[in-house]
């Protein structure tokens, strides 16, 4: 468990993105606190999502910060031109890089959060030696490619660990989950130790959005 304040970030993966302003209005509405951008290249995982310019010109319509997840290979070859087009939390998986310090400082070098993610078979030690350096480490609840798909209860130990070493180490890292979160799901990730809740198909699925932020929080 963790006193952080819970927090909602929205994945606009499951909008209508053909609308996008109207539903990063929802999104404002209905008071999630980020909106996460879940970039895929089609070759670190089997699917290919959106990138810059989408981000670009969604950030004229919006204060809402960006919580950007890069599933791209050579993570490093992209930070800073996500960092120019508008992210304010930049996010990249340990097994997508041969460099993750260099990854975290080009985050940092471009004024934005820094974030580790780990796949779920990648195991919560990877990411110990970097805590220091991190904003935020996100633990993928479900195999990174698509939304929709069930949540993997098999992560919540790595959670714990993670949120444990964080205490011993006396950082005040947040740890966010990605993939699978509902209002079943939520609880669980929070008691050990979760406090940003990505949600995309429970979000955009819901009848009242505002009433599916508040039953995460
Ligand atoms: C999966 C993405 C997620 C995911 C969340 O690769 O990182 O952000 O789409 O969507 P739901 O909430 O539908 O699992
Ligand atoms: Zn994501």
């Amino acid at each position: 468990m963790t006193d952080k304040k819970i927090l909602v970030s929205a994945s606009i993966l499951g909008c209508d993105l053909a609308n996008i302003e109207s539903e990063i209005k929802r999104l404002e509405k209905a008071k999630v606190d980020y909106i996460h951008f879940d970039v895929m290249d089609g070759v670190f995982v089997d699917n290919i999502s959106f990138g810059l310019p989408v981000l670009k010109s969604a950030k004229t319509k919006t204060d809402m910060p960006f919580d950007v997840h890069l599933m791209i290979t050579d993570p490093e070859k992209y930070i800073s031109e996500f960092a120019k087009c508008g992210a304010d939390i930049i996010t990249f998986h340990s097994e997508a890089t041969n460099d993750i310090k260099k990854c975290i400082e080009l985050c940092k070098k471009h004024g934005c959060k820094a974030g580790l993610s780990i796949k779920p078979n990648t195991p919560a030690s990877e990411v110990f030696e970097y805590l220091e350096l991190l904003d935020m480490v996100l633990v993928m609840t479900v195999e990174p490619g698509f939304g929709g798909q069930g949540f993997l209860s098999f992560t919540l130990e790595k959670i714990r660990e993670i949120r444990q070493k964080a205490d011993e180490l006396g950082l005040d890292i947040d740890i966010q989950v990605d993939g699978g979160i509902t209002d079943k799901t939520c609880g669980e990730v929070k008691k050990n130790g979760a406090n940003i809740l990505v949600a995309g198909t429970y979000l955009f699925k819901a009848d009242d959005m505002s009433k599916a932020v508040k039953s995460l929080k």
